[in-house]
């Protein structure tokens, strides 16, 4: 049983340090851009279902530079809050969208 409770609690200490791009789409993308990022956000950006994670990366680290459409400012404090690797994991989350 302790064995057990053990291999719990690494298991899930594990998952909080790793990016978990699932969670960080539902928290911080999910609003705007809806469910399986199927949605113009805010009616106004392009629909980024499909989108592989090349492009989307290269599009958030974009808004970070200040580059991006007429609602850029929308998503640049959005784009600051990611780390590298929250980035890579919530784009591997939405190109895996179906
Ligand atoms: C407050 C609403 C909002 C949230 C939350 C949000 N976005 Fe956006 N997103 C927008 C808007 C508005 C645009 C269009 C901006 C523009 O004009 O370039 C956009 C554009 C984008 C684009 C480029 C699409 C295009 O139109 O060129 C990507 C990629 C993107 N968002 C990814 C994300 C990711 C990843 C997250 C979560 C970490 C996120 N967004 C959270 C509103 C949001």
């Amino acid at each position: 049983m302790k064995k057990v409770l053990l291999t719990l609690i690494i298991a899930s200490t594990s998952a909080l340090l790793a990016a978990d791009g699932a969670a960080l789409y539902q928290s911080k993308c999910f609003s705007c851009h809806g469910a399986k990022a199927s949605k113009a956000a805010l009616n106004k950006s392009q629909i980024i279902a499909g989108w592989d994670a090349a492009k989307i990366i290269a599009s958030v680290n974009g808004y970070k530079d200040g580059v991006g459409g007429p609602m850029k400012a929308v998503m640049k404090p959005i784009a600051s809050g990611l780390s590298a690797d929250d980035l890579n994991a919530v784009a591997a989350t939405i190109a895996s969208f179906k």
